[in-house]
């Protein structure tokens, strides 16, 4: 009976439509859909009367412990997804960190070492591009053909930061595998001669952060990237996009052609960069993350409304935790603040409850920001990303209709602080099914260290690329591709509930 689920009289819904239908799920896959279904005795059922039923989130952007600014992050595997588990995520993606002139295949072994015994859900990994050489280009290509990576990042910020001419090699690369480009977009050079100077000044608090990157820094390098992508027709994929001027350059590059795609965090949706001027280091410092939350406190509501506008496309959390000693590394210096911030189990309430408990968001396309569009992008939909016969069996059930109350002293990660504590947020996971496997059953946490696969995530068709006739050459069948022709929500309807 552990092997087979029947969820009972909920609403499914993907990003396209809301149905009634009970959803059976067995060894893990989910095998029918539809009312009056005829299943094996012995099957456990869940009522889901008044509740929701969404595919399980996918989290595109964490770092568990990851070795960062002199320390090293501490959610770990386990604790880091069955946090994600318990907010109602069932995939993640890791940031596979690599040292300068570290392979990137032995970085990925040392990761997936780390992950296998621990991971509580399903993982795939994305690898970063710290340096450029003919090798690294030569190991990615093995990477995309032999192990499951799909995905790059690349920094325009921080000691292992590319310039231009780097960066446009690794896109190049990309668009040559199949694999998505993904940047962090920040001018690195202006943000080093903006701390020297601050702290030349005397200003060393966390409130130097912002001030050290503000906005048209992160949205210049958002410009440069996707100009960058552009000229050799690379679709880009923009990390962690933290403030308007960003969300605007995105909008304006896709005005004039570029492929681009938008994620945005938790983070920025749920609090904003008041909070790194909080006098206590502590609370502060805790609130350092790169690109800086903003302190323009309109920004949280005008990214949620680019989300709905389909101006951005997805969230993550990029969960990067640092204890409060971590963060003491930088209590005479800003810039040596381990940069990182909570959100793997909170991003799915907070932004069900600042997106759709608020009116920006309709349910369809909250669950196409936190779960599909992520599935599509790393090309591991419709497996993951949607609730549909074939499809792995990571639902939750979800409770509009309740609320909880976020707290570092209630919450299952292994950070002593969290960003939104104090939030009182409508929608709670109450139950959450990974692979078939109720792992939150009525609120309680039940997983299983170890029981999360690797999933590979497969390229996509390469093309050749022919300067003059990129036009011609531009696939048709490349996901990323497909999410650009949507027109702005125009696509999405709503049945009525
Ligand atoms: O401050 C951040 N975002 N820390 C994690 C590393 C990164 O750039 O994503
Ligand atoms: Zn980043
Ligand atoms: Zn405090
Ligand atoms: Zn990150």
């Amino acid at each position: 009976a552990q092997n087979r689920l029947l969820i009972k009289n909920g609403k499914i819904v993907n990003e396209d439509e809301i149905v009634e239908e009970d959803v059976y799920i067995e060894d893990g896959v989910i095998k029918q859909l539809g009312r009056n279904l005829i299943i094996p005795g012995g099957t456990r059922v869940i009522d889901a009367r008044g509740k929701l039923v969404i595919p399980g989130g996918i989290d595109p952007h964490t770092h568990f412990e990851f070795e960062f600014m002199g320390t090293k992050s501490v959610d770990d595997f386990y604790q880091g997804t069955k946090a994600a588990v318990a907010g109602g995520t069932t995939m993640i993606i890791d940031f596979v960190f690599v040292k300068k002139g570290e392979s990137l295949i032995d970085a990925y072994y040392t990761y997936r070492q780390k992950a296998d015994d621990k991971a509580c859900c399903d993982y795939g990994l994305h690898m970063i591009v710290s340096y450029w050489s003919d090798r690294v280009r030569e190991e990615m290509s093995i990477l995309c053909s032999e192990h499951g990576i799909n995905s790059f990042k690349m920094f325009m910020a921080y000691s292992f930061m590319l310039n231009d001419s780097e960066l446009y090699k690794a896109f190049e690369a990309c668009r040559k595998l199949g694999a998505v480009a993904m940047v962090h977009a920040e001018n690195g050079s202006i943000v080093s001669q903006n701390t020297e100077r601050l702290l030349a000044k005397g200003v060393t608090g966390p409130e130097g952060h912002e001030l050290s990157r503000p906005e048209e820094v992160e949205a210049e390098a958002v410009n440069r990237a996707c100009t960058i992508a552009n000229q050799v027709d690379t679709p880009l994929y923009v990390v962690h996009v933290m403030s308007k001027s960003a969300a605007s350059a995105l909008v304006q590059a896709r005005e004039r052609g570029v492929r681009v795609i938008g994620e945005t965090l938790a983070a920025a949706l749920g609090t904003d960069g008041s909070q790194c001027k909080h006098p206590c280091f502590q609370h502060s410092a805790a609130h350092v993350l790169s690109p800086p939350l903003r302190s323009d406190p309109s920004t949280p509501r005008s990214l949620m409304i680019s989300l709905a506008q389909n101006d951005l496309q997805l969230t993550g959390s990029d969960n990067c935790t640092f204890n409060k000693t971590q963060k003491e590394l930088g209590i005479n210096d800003f810039s040596k603040i381990p940069n990182g911030v909570n959100g793997v189990e909170d991003r799915m309430s907070v932004i069900w409850e600042k997106g759709v408990h608020s009116g920006i968001l309709d349910p369809c396309r909250f669950v196409a920001i936190t779960s599909t569009t992520a599935a599509k992008v790393f090309n591991v939909y419709p497996r993951k990303g949607c609730i549909a016969v074939g499809s792995d069996g990571d639902i939750v059930i979800w409770n509009p209709n309740r609320t909880r109350v976020i707290s570092a002293k209630t919450h299952h990660q292994a950070v002593d602080f969290n960003i939104f504590e104090g939030m009182e947020c409508h929608g709670v996971p109450e139950y959450v099914v990974v692979n078939g496997r109720v792992c939150v059953d009525e609120g309680l946490v039940k997983v299983v260290e170890g029981y999360g696969n690797f999933v590979k995530t497969p390229v996509f068709p390469p093309f050749v690329y022919d300067l003059e006739n990129a036009e011609k050459l531009r696939p048709s069948n490349n996901g990323i591709d497909d999410l650009h022709q949507t027109p702005k929500g125009e696509d999405r309807k709503v049945s009525p509930t």
